[in-house]
């Protein structure tokens, strides 16, 4: 499946080049995707999604917290696709929290946080939909989880996926952008719960 890849050398756009709330300046490097870029890309993402799986019900399962602001981007282009053609699929959501995060170190224990029973999505068509793919872990560990309730069928779309050698090999089926090795704040991807309320991009900590 293709993606936008950004390159290990990517500039990015200087910082004031765009609207970052003033708490944020001081800690954020530059812009390394801007907001635009992710929308269009998302809306092609919600596309393929409803070619592969449109023919069914699907659940769309978000995993929070990073991955609210584009599980409400990309079903708003998935209900639009819906509204807009003569073929449209059912859609319900479930949220799932997990966390492997403690400061800027994925650690070895994924933790499943809340969320409804994972058995109600047993025979359905499940779209996992997360923030940022990084060793894989906490994907693996979530598909296991869900394999155990018997779905009819599982995709996992991923905005981003870093390109590190920590990764296990795991890769989602469907890829916004493949990202160089550093840590990526905004569009609900957070460092220890700050930077979420940045909405406008996806930005490199300096702090990396
Ligand atoms: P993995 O288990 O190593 O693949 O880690 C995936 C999770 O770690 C993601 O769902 C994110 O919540 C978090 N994460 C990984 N890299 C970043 C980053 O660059 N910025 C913010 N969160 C990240
Ligand atoms: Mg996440």
């Amino acid at each position: 499946m293709a993606y936008i890849q950004i390159p290990d050398d990517e500039k990015g756009y200087k910082l004031d080049l765009f609207c970052v709330p003033k708490h944020y300046e001081e800690d954020l490097d530059q812009v390394i995707i801007p907001h635009g870029l992710i929308m269009d890309r998302t809306e092609r993402l919600a596309r393929d999604i409803v070619r592969d799986m449109g023919g069914h019900h699907i659940v769309a399962l978000c995993v929070l917290k990073g991955g609210y602001t584009f599980f409400a981007d990309l079903l708003d282009y998935i209900k639009a696709l819906n509204q807009n053609s003569d073929k449209s699929v059912p859609l319900t959501v479930d949220f799932i929290r997990l966390k492997s995060y403690c400061n800027d170190q994925s650690t070895n224990i994924v933790k499943v946080i809340g969320g409804d029973e994972l058995s109600t999505l047993t025979g359905k068509n499940v779209l996992i939909v997360e923030d940022i793919v990084e060793t894989g872990r906490t994907m693996e560990t979530l598909l296991s989880l869900l394999s155990e309730c018997n779905p009819k069928m599982v995709k996992v779309v991923s905005l981003l996926v870093k390109r590190t050698p920590r990764s296990s090999g795991y890769r989602p089926d469907y890829i916004g952008f493949e990202v160089p090795d550093l840590f990526l704040v905004g569009y609900a991807l957070d460092y220890n719960e700050y930077f979420r309320d940045l909405s406008v991009s996806s930005l490199h900590w300096r702090g990396s």
